[in-house]
């Protein structure tokens, strides 16, 4: 009987002692696959990345981490094509592993083997070891930090295509670097996708050449409404004149930077609503003539593009531009929100009507949408529209983000078009994420972290044809609220990581409780990072 007790305190110890040991795994988005063994490897000054191919695109795939290294350890690893067995992390392509994105990741003892079919999946390989290793990698000074990886063996590849965020630069404008930063961020979490809300009614923010006015007019407004959206008579209103724009040198470093990330960036220029500030700046573009101011409330407007020649001339020029600089095969042309008030009330309109035989102004609105399409097609590129662009029939190649909800996504899936699904339900990343007495301003809605965990992107209702058509997941920051930088990260994080893990791992390893675990252990790295956050799932009821 003592025997036993004292083999039982025995056992008890050992395993005790052996869960102390077990390194912690943040990792997010969590793996398809992963095996933890016994050991770690230690990078040190001497350790060196070896690359099967030491093209740029390569070297992108390895530079973020080794510039972390430098900051965090005070070293930088040498790069080499020269074959090591120790002391290395040796990059190969391997056109072996399926997914374009995937990797393979074996950290031994001595080694570290990361195999991929692309740079881009080298590069989130790197990613993982970036998690894999102890939060100081995040800090930016020297430190007595062993710099160990825990021996694992993982097999890993997204479960879809597009993942990404959406950042509103129209309603409150933030810097190149913020958007650098952001882009980080999304890099770190293996999302692939940043989509930039460049113009709103409430300010025009890239620099078209053909037409300077639409930023030196309508990149500013004269006021803009303070605190909540209320009755008229109740409006505040902040007077000082607000605004900004990228020159299209500021968009080159941005798109090179994320291109080094591998994060593809998607311009979103809005039409034929919300185009307020561009009809401040051309208010022959409108059905009344103007005058316009670019506006300092948020909303939806009645004063919309006008489909007149000129209106397609002027469009058509500005997303020539867009396509000249924006290496993403999308371009995003709105379509959200158009009120077809002026278009009932215009002789032009009305004519076009009739003259084009279509039944309302809905199919007006398909019309000018397929005329864009068109277009951006024979640029070579495709539009992504928001699912008002079902109303009145899709245009042929169109791509479907579905806001309203899941079922404009559903609809487009089962024309056998391309969708994102970005569901106010889900994924608003502007609604409040805990109590609204205690959190600050927004515009309204609740989506607690776990709610946003909850999502799956694949509705029930689609067949195997028609789910290949579901492209990916996205999460939108709209700023009507959101003034400042650390008030978009409050907002995007922790919600986008639980977009990301859903972009990313397979559904069957999704689970809200070990996700929160994880997540809680993450925040040590954002904290290194100098990124701000919501800790509400700290005092979260199970
Ligand atoms: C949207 O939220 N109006 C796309
Ligand atoms: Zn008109």
């Amino acid at each position: 009987m003592r025997k036993n007790l004292l083999f039982v305190f025995v056992a008890l110890f050992f395993t005790g002692a052996l869960a102390q040991t077990k390194p912690s795994m943040d990792l997010i988005p969590v793996p398809a696959k992963i095996k933890t063994n016994s050991g770690q490897f230690t990078i040190n000054s001497n350790t060196r990345i070896v690359l099967s191919s030491n093209t740029p695109e390569m070297q992108n795939a390895v530079a973020v981490l080794n510039g972390l290294l430098r900051s965090a350890a005070g070293f930088r690893l040498e790069i080499t094509e020269t074959p090591a067995t120790s002391n290395a992390i040796v990059c190969k392509l391997n056109a072996s592993v399926s997914n374009k994105e995937g990797y393979r990741l074996s950290v031994q003892k001595e080694l570290i083997t990361l195999e991929a079919q692309t740079p881009q999946g080298i590069f989130y390989g790197m990613q993982t070891l970036r998690q894999l290793l102890p939060f100081q990698i995040e800090r930016s000074y020297l430190s007595n930090v062993l710099w160990r990886i825990p021996c694992v063996e993982i097999e890993d590849a997204p479960r879809f295509a597009y993942r990404g965020l959406m950042l509103d630069v129209a309603r409150h404008f933030h810097s190149k670097e913020f958007v650098m930063k952001f882009i980080d961020m999304l890099a770190y979490h293996k999302m692939n996708r940043f989509h930039w809300h460049l113009t709103d009614d409430q300010g025009w923010r890239i620099e078209i050449k053909k037409y300077p006015n639409l930023t030196e007019t309508g990149a500013y407004r004269n006021r803009t409404l303070e605190g909540r959206y209320t009755v008229p008579e109740k409006r505040k209103w902040n007077n000082t004149r607000y605004g900004g724009y990228y020159t299209q040198e500021d968009i080159k470093e941005v798109l090179a930077y994320a291109q080094k990330r591998f994060v593809t960036v998607v311009p979103e220029i809005e039409m034929p609503g919300h185009a307020v500030a561009a009809l401040t700046a051309y208010p022959q573009l409108s059905c009344t003539g103007g005058p316009f101011e670019v506006e300092g409330l948020w909303g939806v407007f009645n004063d919309i593009y006008c489909p007149k020649e000129e209106t397609f001339q002027f469009l058509e020029n500005v997303l020539s531009e867009v396509a000249d600089l924006f290496p993403s095969q999308y371009i995003h042309i709105g379509g959200d929100e158009a009120p077809k008030l002026r278009w009932k009330n215009c002789a032009h309109c009305q004519a076009l009507i009739k003259k084009e035989g279509l039944k309302d102004e809905h199919e007006l609105q398909s019309y000018f949408i397929k005329r864009i399409e068109k277009f951006v097609k024979s640029k070579g590129k495709r539009i992504i529209g928001w699912d008002e662009i079902l109303e009145g029939g899709l245009a042929p190649n169109a791509t479907v983000m579905s806001w309203r909800g899941e079922s404009g996504g559903i609809d487009a899936a089962k024309q056998n078009h391309d969708v994102i699904m970005t569901p106010n339900t889900y994924v608003y990343l502007d609604y409040f994420q805990a109590n609204p007495k205690t959190e600050p301003l927004s515009i309204g809605g609740y989506l607690p972290l776990w709610k946003v965990y909850s999502y799956n992107p694949m509705p029930a209702s689609l067949n195997q044809d028609e789910a290949k058509h579901i492209l990916g997941i996205q999460g939108n920051i709209w700023t009507e609220y959101i003034t400042t930088t650390s008030h978009v990260e409050y907002m995007a994080f922790p919600r986008g990581a639980a977009i990301a893990e859903t972009g990313w791992s397979p559904n069957e390893k999704k689970n809200y409780a070990d996700f929160k675990e994880r997540m809680i252990r993450q925040f040590k790295r954002y904290d290194g990072v100098g990124w701000n956050y919501c800790k509400a799932i700290l005092t979260e009821e199970e």
